[in-house]
């Protein structure tokens, strides 16, 4: 791998992944900016790109700590130095709340519960090790998928949590959800309507006693609208380091830093090429990826091929030439490789192994 420092990025052995630094960095820096003078801060979500390197640019850049989303990632981001981390989600076996507590012996590590047996299991664990377990109540407040939903479930949830010995109650935990398909204007009458939601739950336990320090929320899609809802401490983005189609589409102007290169393989046809990646390196969860060359159309994906359409049939393009792709979905495609080829203004500088991308 190492023959490849320096040399273009054409010279890549495709298929390959491409994370151009120079934007990740402006990403990175553009986003921090927003929330330098904000009450509300930011904990970028690492499910995206994660790579340690990356985390640690956010944090240098502003970031009070990183969110994840699997035990996993924690962990590799812990390692790495990372000193305060939020799991996004749930840990409900005990393999996995054993791994949560013992990485609470080492940093600032918060889980979210959305249920009484989880938290018990969480506590007995946590008394066990005399360690103490940082929860966030999660609240269903649109996305409909984990959370509480209703106000009186999380002050019941929450009565029966502070009791028990081992755990500190932190606040919540509401994620808006990405509202891709709305436009501007419903997409923040609907993110403010979530918010909202959220902010009466807490509003509610504030009332009877039951401070919340955090209330984490937002996403790339939404940063901006819901990193400035009263009341919401911090926002957890995860997009918009790589950025990628459906991002774009939906009017987040942030640069694209991830692109995957391909080969051509072979040309039957003139207005016909067919590309060494397919789908087991690209996924197509949101949509046929994009060709950055312009008159060229990807119209289907194979395991390993990839067909595209040519606009110009005397467009030349020989087979053994690259063609550059922008992922439509940059958090499902990272995961299928095992490394980044790091770019800057086109020469590889470094190769990455993604080293928190497994289970
Ligand atoms: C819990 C959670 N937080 C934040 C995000 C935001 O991610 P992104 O910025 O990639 O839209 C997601 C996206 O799936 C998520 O599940």
């Amino acid at each position: 791998m190492k023959k490849i420092l320096g040399k273009s990025k054409n010279q890549i052995s495709t298929p390959a992944l491409l994370l151009d630094i120079g934007i990740v960095e402006q990403n990175i820096v553009r986003m921090a900016d927003f929330f330098k003078d904000k009450p509300c801060r930011l904990r970028p979500h690492c499910k995206t790109h994660k790579l340690p390197l990356l985390a640690k640019k956010q944090i240098e850049a502003g970031a009070i700590g990183i969110t994840c989303a699997t035990i996993e990632e924690a962990e590799v981001m812990a390692k790495s130095g990372i000193k305060s981390i939020l799991i996004a989600n749930q840990l409900v076996t005990s393999d996995k709340i054993e791994r949560f507590v013992a990485l609470s012996k080492i940093c600032e590590c918060i889980v979210c519960i959305d249920d009484l047996d989880n938290a018990k299991q969480i506590s007995k664990m946590a008394h066990k090790t005399g360690t103490i377990a940082n929860i966030l109540i999660e609240i269903n407040c649109g996305l409909n998928r984990c959370g509480v939903s209703q106000p009186e479930s999380a002050l019941e949830l929450i009565k029966q949590i502070v009791p028990l010995e081992g755990i500190s109650f932190r606040g919540l935990m509401g994620y808006e959800g990405g509202l891709f398909t709305y436009s501007e204007e419903e997409k923040k009458s609907e993110c403010n309507k979530r918010n909202q939601s959220l902010i009466a739950i807490r509003d509610l336990l504030e009332q009877y006693g039951h401070h919340c320090e955090i209330v984490s929320a937002g996403g790339s899609n939404t940063y901006y609208i819901t990193g400035l809802y009263p009341k919401i401490t911090e926002i957890q983005p995860g997009s918009y380091v790589t950025m990628d189609s459906h991002n774009t589409q939906s009017g987040l102007d942030f640069g694209q830093a991830l692109t995957v290169m391909a080969t051509v393989i072979s040309r039957p046809e003139k207005n016909r090429i067919v590309i060494d990646v397919g789908k087991k390196a690209l996924s197509c969860d949101e949509g046929i990826p994009k060709c950055i060359q312009p008159g060229l159309s990807i119209f289907a994906l194979n395991e390993e091929h990839g067909h595209v359409r040519i606009e110009n049939p005397d467009m030349k393009l020989n087979v053994g030439d690259k063609i550059e792709i922008i992922p439509s979905h940059g958090c499902t495609t990272i995961p299928l490789y095992n490394c980044y080829h790091i770019i800057n203004n086109r020469i590889v500088v470094s190769v990455e192994e993604i080293i928190a991308r497994g289970y």
